[in-house]
């Protein structure tokens, strides 16, 4: 089903935060890259867990029974969001970067000093430091440059691609530009040489449709506190390539996946938030099963913030003095969020600007530092972010629009 504006507003009802107002002025959260709002039913799902089986998993007691049934139910949901083809492969973690740690520790210590790793310029610190942390062991990292366009040199990351290369860390879509990368050539180079793919998609599970399966990964990680849930970060990994992998855990940790990769106890509240934002989104589409209506909510809510968001770069480039960062809206993979600078006033000075009038919006690097420096922009205080969600109306862009022009003149 489509995602229209009457919807958008329909579904502003269901996130208490968004009636917020700060010193007379409604608050616009634009920051959803940097964490979304949540709706009342995850919420609600959160505090239920705290009182009705607040106990830890594996008892023979029933409130324990009922978490472990929970945490199943949250495992099998997320597998829905992301296709994969059971809950085994499913693991959940205090948020993505630590994930990605203890991902590139395990993928580390099956690699032998002189073999490669490739990540990219263009990848959030959390898809890089990880990866970069393993040139301690004799492992060689490699960047793939990116353009001044906000793209990838596709060319230059199939020049560095060779029989070495062990691992391709890749984003799915930039959380400082929303340039949406090729995966699907990412896969045909690293089967060429049978490297592992490792999909960072936390700023693209909020924005679009995934298929873990049809996109071929091996890996896949994303963070609920994007898709209108709590902070939980979420590691896909295709059936069989976690249990090859020699995890940091204790000796009396449960060796199968997904739990392989899993430490101490859980935030099962917060996993029953990640189930419950699932089952949000998915009440947006239509469809016999729950993959089915996530796919067609996830579809109409991208096609909403697609246009959204184009109108709000059209709109945005006009005004005096304005430059846009990354590519256009002429592709529907095309994340909605749209970075800017102004020659007269760094990212910092407007973003301070906007929140007194209650306008949320992210300025800096957003830990995709190394994009910044390689567009230039570190020096000026980097980039000024907005970011569309499900929620955002136009209205919300209008008042941007008017409080960047103030400015802009
Ligand atoms: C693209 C991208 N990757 C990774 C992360 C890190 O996620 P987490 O905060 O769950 O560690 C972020 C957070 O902003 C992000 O935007």
């Amino acid at each position: 089903m489509s995602f229209t504006a009457l919807h958008c507003v329909q579904s502003r009802r269901d996130f208490p935060a968004l009636a917020r107002a700060h010193h007379g002025h409604a608050l616009a959260y634009l920051d959803g890259p940097g964490g979304s709002q949540v709706p009342q039913t995850v919420i609600d799902a959160i505090a239920d867990v705290y009182a009705s089986c607040n106990v830890n998993t594996h008892g023979s007691f029933p409130p324990s029974q009922e978490v472990d049934r929970r945490m199943q139910a949250a495992r099998q949901a997320t597998a829905a969001f992301l296709g994969a083809a059971d809950a085994a492969c499913i693991s959940f973690g205090q948020n993505m970067t630590t994930l990605n740690f203890a991902l590139a520790g395990a993928i580390g210590r099956t690699l032998a000093p002189g073999d490669e790793v490739l990540i990219t310029q263009l990848d959030h610190e959390a898809n890089r430091g990880p990866w970069l942390a393993l040139a301690e062991r004799g492992i060689v990292i490699r960047e793939v440059r990116l353009l001044p366009a906000g793209v990838l040199d596709y060319e230059d990351m199939a020049a560095q691609i060779s029989p070495r290369t062990k691992v391709l860390a890749l984003g799915a879509s930039s959380n400082a530009l929303g340039t949406v990368n090729d995966l699907a050539l990412a896969r045909r180079l690293t089967r060429a040489v049978g490297a592992l793919l490792v999909i960072d998609a936390v700023h693209y599970a909020p924005h679009f449709p995934l298929d873990v399966r049809a996109l071929d990964v091996d890996f896949l990680l994303c963070s609920g506190y994007k898709f209108y849930g709590p902070h939980v970060g979420i590691l896909y990994s295709r059936p069989g390539a976690l249990a090859a992998l020699p995890t940091t855990r204790l000796s009396v940790q449960d060796p199968d996946a997904p739990y392989r990769i899993e430490t101490g106890t859980l935030n099962h509240a917060a996993i029953e938030g990640v189930r419950a934002a699932i089952d949000y989104i998915a009440r947006w589409g239509h469809g016999a099963t729950l993959r089915e209506r996530l796919v067609d909510a996830m579809t109409g809510i991208a096609a909403y913030e697609h246009e959204l968001a184009a109108y709000y770069h059209g709109e945005v480039a006009r005004l005096p003095g304005v430059r846009t960062w990354g590519p256009d809206f002429a592709s529907p993979l095309r994340a909605p969020t749209v970075s800017i600078t102004l020659a007269t006033h760094s990212a910092g000075a407007v973003a301070a600007a906007l929140g007194a009038q209650g306008i949320c919006v992210w300025d800096g690097h957003f830990y995709a530092q190394k994009a910044v420096e390689v567009l230039g922009l570190a020096a000026g205080g980097g980039l000024l972010r907005t970011g569309i969600s499900m929620y955002t109306t136009r209205e919300e862009l209008d008042r941007l629009l008017g409080g960047i022009a103030q400015l802009a003149r």
